[in-house]
């Protein structure tokens, strides 16, 4: 990972700030974009709005929440005290006095005085590097009923199943690699926070999962009083002979046998490989997103558009997604044209959307068996 750091000034939306020595990725900005706009439509409808950035960095999120989200107020928290004079200057250069309040602790003790003070917050943010895990249940103490909490993982190589015993130790889930393992990161998060928050008596559940290609965050709603989604909190088999993924709940695991489909002619019934438990239901909320398009729509914001219209089409399909290399592999054909192979799955009446997961893959409900005979069938086309 790599800091930019600059002695000149930077601007990011309508923030501008020096960088200094903090921690500041430009390659994050869709995920703080991505957060703008969510506070702004829970700004309108809630009337008022208070944002705890718990991981300040130079404050580039402070500014943007006040600045552009426009909310009350903002509590910046940067645990390295090295950082006071560049928070200090930035934030003081555009915010009023009143509406924040600069402090260098550790975000837990942030997290556990809100709670004792009940001081609790409508969005709070965790910008921390790692997996996330020390967070995921203590940022729930600071967050308000109904509000929004903004998780943050940058372990990709445990998510993706290359470090199982660390994925126990900090998701409580076991993560095996598969082709769809971007997706697998997203909702091991969701699935630990839900199980977190469930402990307590509390209910999380997503509004939006992004992953821009190292860093997973995931912005979860927090409700009371929610039944336990047990259909939708299990595991997600693979089986790596023929590509085929299957959701399991508890009490299937003992029949997480793949028989392959139509290729069961030569191939012996085999053990999927099991990783979980997760979050297996619908990745984003679909009307809120429709809410935060249409207001980066008014914003002309036209790449986040983009991207909002294509995480609404990809939330309510399976946990997976098939990448057109595995498909074309296990075809033993060329690597299938994308639209192509969308248009002839919808044709046999099946859903299928692009991810924003990967741009070289496809979320659909068909199995993988049906992917690959509408590829081949392309390929047919394509030469006649
Ligand atoms: C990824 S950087 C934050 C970047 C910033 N939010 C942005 O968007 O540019 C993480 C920051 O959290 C601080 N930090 C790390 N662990 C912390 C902790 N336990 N409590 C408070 N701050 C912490 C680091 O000093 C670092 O500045
Ligand atoms: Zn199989």
């Amino acid at each position: 990972m790599t800091a930019e750091k600059s002695p000149t000034l930077s601007s990011e939306g309508q923030a501008h700030f020096q960088v200094g020595k903090a921690f500041y990725r430009v390659k994050s900005r869709i995920g703080r974009d991505l957060a703008v706009l969510a506070a702004t439509v829970d700004r309108q409808e809630r009337g008022t709005l208070r944002i705890l950035d718990a991981m300040s960095g130079c404050g580039v999120r402070s500014l943007r929440y006040a600045l552009e989200a426009k909310v009350d107020f903002v509590w910046a928290n940067e645990g390295n005290p090295d950082l006071h004079d560049l928070l200090a200057q930035n934030l003081a250069d555009s915010l009023q006095d009143d509406t924040f309040r600069i402090t260098h602790r550790d975000a837990n003790e942030v997290f556990f005085e809100c709670y004792q003070q009940r001081d609790f917050y409508d969005l709070v943010d965790i910008d921390s590097f790692g997996g996330g895990a020390p967070y995921l249940s203590t940022g729930l103490w600071a967050t308000k009923l109904g509000g929004l909490l903004y998780v943050t993982s940058t372990d990709t190589r445990t998510t993706g199943g290359h470090n199982p015993d660390q994925s126990v130790q900090l998701y409580g889930a076991y993560a095996r690699p598969h082709p769809a393992s971007h997706e697998q990161g997203a909702r091991l998060l969701i699935g630990s926070a839900m199980q977190q928050a469930a402990a307590r008596g509390l209910a999380v559940r997503p509004i939006f999962a992004y992953y821009n290609g190292q860093v997973h965050r995931v912005m979860l709603r927090l409700t009371a009083g929610e039944p336990w989604p047990a259909e939708q909190y299990g595991f997600l088999g693979y089986c790596h002979h023929c590509g085929h993924y299957q959701t399991l709940s508890w009490r299937q695991l003992g029949r997480a046998i793949c028989d392959h489909g139509e290729r069961a002619a030569d191939l012996m019934p085999q053990p999927m490989v099991i990783s979980g438990p997760m979050w297996l239901g619908h990745l984003h909320d679909r009307p809120f997103l429709n809410q935060m398009r249409a207001l980066a729509q008014t914003w002309n914001w036209h790449p986040q558009v983009d991207l909002l219209t294509l995480m609404e089409s990809e939330a309510t399909l399976p946990p997976y997604y098939f990448t057109l290399p595995e498909i074309g592999r296990r075809g033993r054909m060329d690597i299938p044209k994308r639209e192509d192979l969308m248009a002839g799955l919808r044709d046999r009446g099946f859903q299928v959307s692009r991810t924003h997961f990967d741009a070289q893959a496809i979320k659909t409900d068909a199995a993988i068996s049906d992917c690959i005979a509408v590829a081949r069938h392309c390929h047919v086309a394509s030469r006649s």
